[in-house]
């Protein structure tokens, strides 16, 4: 009786990742960005973002303040890099909302809940499995401290700031 039990259960656990297996080798496996995901996939996978990069952070500093003049400098570096999938002032990225798998947070209607600390290492590292690539070859240091403190004081900004990101300056 308790030997049928353990065969019961050891049993179970190969099988359980060998039908993973077979639906994956025959192409059952669901993969289209446009599927919606799971309100439980997303928690999973931010609460394990967020722990991993809030240990690693911990000893982080800005080396850099939110200064008018970084302000500005982030927000120029956002809108040609960045905005086009996190959303611009005025809209979300329809590309970001709708067609990536985990979608992309649309930062002006949900700013991260994140230390600016935190999304320097996640600008610098990318996130696996996304869409969000590492920008470590395509940013200096500086820059990238640039963007994430603008990023953080989206809903903050100093007025001049404020108007030149209102009225949708590049330059
Ligand atoms: C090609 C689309 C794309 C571009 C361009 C992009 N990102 Fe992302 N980003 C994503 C995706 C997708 C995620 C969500 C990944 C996830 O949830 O696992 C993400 C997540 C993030 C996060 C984590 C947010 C959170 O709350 O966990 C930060 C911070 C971030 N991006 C910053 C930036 C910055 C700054 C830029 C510009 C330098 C940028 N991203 C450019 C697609 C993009």
């Amino acid at each position: 009786m308790m030997l049928g039990r353990k065969w019961f259960f050891f049993g179970g656990l190969i099988l359980g990742p060998l039908i993973a297996v077979i639906i994956v080798g025959i192409g059952l496996w669901p993969w289209r960005a446009t599927s919606i995901p799971p309100r439980w996939e997303n928690n999973i996978a931010t609460r394990s973002l967020h722990a991993a990069v809030a240990r690693e952070a911990k000893n982080l500093k800005a080396p850099i303040s939110a200064s008018e003049e970084t302000l500005r400098a982030g927000m120029k570096i956002y809108r040609s890099n960045c905005a086009g999938c996190h959303g611009d002032f005025d809209q979300p990225s329809k590309w970001g909302a709708n067609g990536f798998y985990p979608r992309v947070p649309q930062f002006l209607q949900a700013p991260p809940a994140l230390r600016s600390e935190e999304m320097f290492l996640i600008v610098q590292g990318g996130i696996r499995y996304s869409g969000m690539g590492s920008w470590k070859d395509l940013m200096s240091e500086q820059e990238t401290w640039k963007v994430v403190l603008f990023v953080n004081n989206l809903q903050s900004l100093p007025p001049a700031v404020k108007s030149e990101w209102e009225a949708g300056k590049h330059e």
